[in-house]
């Protein structure tokens, strides 16, 4: 048995910043409220005419994060792309950074659990290390949230929570099984499925053809939709749970977290958190003021930055946490 560690952390995000006040030119809303309800200040929109996909950015992400551990991207046996926002209905991302990376025919695995998306891969990679089957992946978060957003007024609750951007990590055996990733805890509650989620196209629903045919103008099953209330209050409860549940794993007492590294979903539902657990500003890093919520790009952004800004040092405590649509939530804890 073995443990994994991340050895090496990267984000990109695109050049165009979209303030609150540019969506009040566009959308009925105002500073004001999105500062109040959510704590967002900016967040990414790739430009049209930069052609930047999940893709792109991801891989512009992975290369950093590769660069970062000090490997040679041929020493990647594996890798796992998180996103709900592909380039194409299929196949996912993996295989264009397989192809892109030039790095043989190692397998690429697709993850699709949305807000969560990034934790569950980092999971499914510590799993696949811990049995010695691969020694080093490559886990990537990427979204394009701006292309699939109604930004109108009608979708005003949506357009302006989300934002672009890509983050990833790589992982590595670790021998010292004191070290590095120590547990991780995935759920999921399908009945709530629906109350955060973009319905279409979907094979066992309405096709793209069905939605053509029907030409109607107020269908809005192709974008999101988020019953916003519903989904705060099962997000804090959720969060603070599988928190706990990975101390408890661990025998940690909520004063071991050194760091706090939570889904970017509303910094309110940090604040939350941070007042739960009796965390101080140091002990928790948001950085949804400059990014909005990027689904499963989101974490690995946050670490990305507070690794680059010296918050996390050898030896410490550092708590990921997540919660999205499916619902699904789950927690990573590391001894770094
Ligand atoms: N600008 C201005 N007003 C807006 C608005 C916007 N962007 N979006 C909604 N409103 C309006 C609503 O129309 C509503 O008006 P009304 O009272 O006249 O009907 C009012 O603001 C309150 O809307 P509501 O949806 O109840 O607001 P809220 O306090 O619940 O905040 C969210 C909305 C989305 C910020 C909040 O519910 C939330 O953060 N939920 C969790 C989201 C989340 O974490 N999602 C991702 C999980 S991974």
């Amino acid at each position: 048995m073995y443990n994994s560690k991340i050895i090496g952390v990267g984000h990109y995000v695109p050049d165009n910043i979209v303030t609150n006040d540019d969506l009040a030119k566009i959308i009925d809303t105002n500073d004001e409220w999105i500062q109040e309800r959510t704590g967002i200040k900016e967040r990414r929109w790739a430009k049209e005419e930069d052609k930047e996909t999940t893709f792109t950015m991801g891989l512009e992400a992975a290369k950093r994060a590769i660069k970062n551990s000090g490997l040679d991207k041929d020493d990647i046996d594996f890798i796992i792309f998180a996103t709900l926002s592909p380039d194409y209905y299929f196949p996912g991302p993996g295989v264009q950074i397989q192809e892109a990376l030039d790095i043989g025919t190692v397998g690429a695995l697709d993850v699709r659990n949305q807000c969560s998306g990034f934790v569950y891969a980092v999971s499914v990679a510590d799993q696949f290390i811990k049995t010695g089957m691969y020694k080093n992946i490559l886990v990537i978060g990427s979204e394009l949230q701006s292309h699939g957003i109604d930004k109108t007024t009608r979708g005003r609750n949506i357009s302006v929570i989300f934002g672009d951007g890509a983050g990833a990590v790589v992982l590595s055996r670790e021998e010292d099984l004191s070290k590095g990733i120590l547990s991780t805890h995935l759920h999921s509650e399908g009945k709530h499925a629906l109350e955060l989620a973009t319905e279409a196209p979907g094979m066992g629903t309405r096709w793209v053809t069905d939605i053509i045919e029907e030409n109607n103008p107020d269908d809005l099953s192709y974008f999101p939709y988020m019953n916003g209330q519903f989904v705060f209050k099962h997000a804090v409860a959720r969060f603070s749970e599988v928190i706990i549940e990975g101390l408890v794993k661990n025998n940690l007492p909520k004063e071991a977290i050194d760091l706090l590294i939570p889904h970017q979903a509303n910094l309110r539902i940090s604040q939350f958190i941070q007042k739960k657990f009796g965390l101080s500003d140091d002990q928790v890093f948001n950085n949804i003021q400059k990014y909005g919520n990027t689904t499963a790009a989101s974490i690995p952004i946050a670490l990305s930055e507070a690794w680059e800004e010296g918050r996390i040092k050898d030896g410490d405590v550092v708590v990921l946490a997540a919660f999205g649509s499916g619902f699904t939530w789950g927690s990573v804890i590391i001894k770094w």
